[in-house]
C-alpha cells in the first residue's frame, strides 16, 4: 500500500514542527519523531507512556549519512552495514553527543541506529530528508502494532497522524547488535537472525540477558534497557508451553472444572483460547479440544516461522478481543528466527509448562 505524497508532505510539517507521526516499517509499526526535536521526544515517551530510561532508535532513509548521529562507525559496523541495510538490523554505535540529545539514549553513551528497508519508511526518511527516532507506535507494554489499526487501537486521539502502510512484513521489531564493546552482541533477536549474523562476525553472540530455554533467567539483567520489561501480555493467562495436544486437553478440562466448582461459575463463562500452529491445532480438532475453546489462532504452518513472527502480535491482540481468561500458546523451536518469536512469546506469557 503506497503512501501519497499529501501525506509525506503532511508528516514532514508535523515532524518538524515538533510532533510525533506514526507509520510503517518492515518489522513494526514506529512512533516517529524528528531526532534533534526535544518536544517530539517528549511527546513520543508522553503517547506512548514509556518509562524515560528507555532509549530510541534513529532511523535514517537509504544512503544517508550517519554523520551527526553517531561519532564512528566501528569497522564491524560497516561489514553488517553494507550486508544488512536496508533491512531489519539495528547497530548500537558510539553517540554524536554534540548533535543527538541525551533524551534520545536515555543517556547512554550510545546510539541504536537504523536503515529500514519498508517501502512506507523509507518514503517517508527520503522524503523528509531528516533522521527520526521511533519506537514501535503501541501503548508501553502491549504487543507492538503491526497494522495502522493497531496504532489506532492503542494512540487513536493521542497522536495527530499515522500513515498507513499496509500489513508489516517481518512482524517482529529489528535485532539489535551491539558493537560498541570487546565481544560482540545480540541485544534483542529479530528477523535477521544470529546464524545470519555469525556469517559475518563470527565471534558473535546472544546477550545472555535474552538467553534461556522458554523460561527467562530473571538474575541475568538484559543489556538493552528496554528488554527487562514484561512487554506483550494479553489480559488473560498466557500458558507457554510444547507440551502435546493430548496434554493440552487434559488442562483445558482441568481448567473448565476447576472455574465451575471453585468458583461457582458456569463453565461457559471461562474463556480459553489457543494460540498454535496449524498442525497443533488440527491435532487439538482431533482432540476434540478446540470445541472447548472460545478462539483458536493460527500461527500458520511449524515449517514456516516467518509467517508465524508476521502474526504473533496481531495473535496476542486477538487474545485480549476475544476477552480470553485463559490462553495456551505452542512454544516454537528456536532455529533462525525462531529465537525471535520465543523471545516474544516468552515474554508475553503468566507461565511456562516445559516437558
Ligand atoms: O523494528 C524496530 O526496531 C522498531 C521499528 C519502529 O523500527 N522499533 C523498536 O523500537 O522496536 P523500541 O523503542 O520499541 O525498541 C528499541 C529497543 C529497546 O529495547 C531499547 O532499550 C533498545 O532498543 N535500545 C535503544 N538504544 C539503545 C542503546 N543505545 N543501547 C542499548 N539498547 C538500546
Ligand atoms: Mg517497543
Amino acid at each position: 500500500m503506497k503512501i501519497c505524497p499529501e501525506s509525506l508532505a503532511l508528516a514532514k510539517e508535523l515532524l518538524l514542527a515538533g510532533q510525533v507521526v506514526a507509520f510503517p516499517t518492515e518489522t513494526v509499526y514506529g512512533l516517529g519523531a524528528w531526532a534533534y526535536s526535544a518536544e517530539g521526544i517528549r511527546r513520543i515517551y508522553e503517547a506512548k507512556g514509556r518509562p524515560s530510561d528507555n532509549p530510541l532508535i534513529v532511523h535514517v532513509a537509504p544512503g544517508a549519512s550517519l554523520e551527526g548521529i553517531a561519532e564512528e562507525i566501528p569497522q564491524r559496523a560497516e561489514v553488517l552495514m553494507d550486508r544488512f541495510w536496508p533491512g531489519p538490523l539495528t547497530l548500537i554505535m558510539p553517540r554524536d553527543k554534540d548533535h543527538i540529545p541525551s533524551e534520545v539514549t536515555g543517556g547512554l553513551e550510545t546510539v541504536a541506529i537504523r536503515m529500514p528497508s519498508g517501502a512506507g519508511a523509507r518514503a517517508l526518511l527520503s522524503f523528509c530528508g531528516i533522521p527520526v527516532v521511533a519506537p514501535s507506535a503501541n501503548t508501553s507494554g502491549r504487543p507492538s502494532p503491526t497494522t495502522a489499526l493497531h496504532v489506532l487501537e492503542d494512540l487513536g486521539g493521542k497522536i495527530p497522524l499515522i500513515l498507513d502502510g499496509g500489513p508489516c512484513e517481518v512482524g517482529l521489531e529489528s535485532t539489535i547488535v551491539d558493537l560498541t564493546e570487546e565481544k560482540p552482541l545480540v541485544l534483542r533477536p529479530g528477523g535477521i537472525t544470529l546464524e545470519m549474523l555469525k556469517r559475518w562476525i563470527p565471534d558473535i553472540d546472544l546477550d545472555p540477558g535474552v538467553k534461556g530455554a522458554i523460561s527467562v533467567d530473571a538474575k541475568v539483567v538484559p543489556k538493552a534497557p528496554g528488554m527487562k520489561y514484561r512487554h506483550y501480555a494479553p489480559k488473560g493467562h498466557l500458558i507457554l508451553t510444547n507440551a502435546p495436544a493430548e496434554r493440552w486437553k487434559q488442562w483445558i478440562r482441568e481448567d473448565l472444572s476447576r472455574a465451575s466448582e471453585e468458583q461457582g461459575k458456569d463453565k461457559t463463562t471461562v474463556r480459553i483460547g489457543v494460540i498454535a500452529s496449524n498442525e497443533m491445532l488440527e491435532d487439538l480438532e482431533q482432540e476434540g479440544v478446540l470445541k472447548l475453546c472460545h478462539a483458536a489462532i493460527s500461527l500458520g504452518y511449524v515449517k514456516e516461522p516467518e509467517m508465524a513472527a508476521q502474526l504473533l502480535f496481531g495473535a496476542l491482540r486477538q487474545a485480549d478481543e476475544k476477552e480470553l481468561d485463559i490462553i495456551y500458546g505452542e512454544a516454537f523451536s528456536r532455529e533462525g528466527v525462531g529465537e525471535a518469536i520465543m523471545n516474544r512469546f516468552v515474554k508475553a506469557s503468566a507461565e511456562q509448562r516445559i516437558l
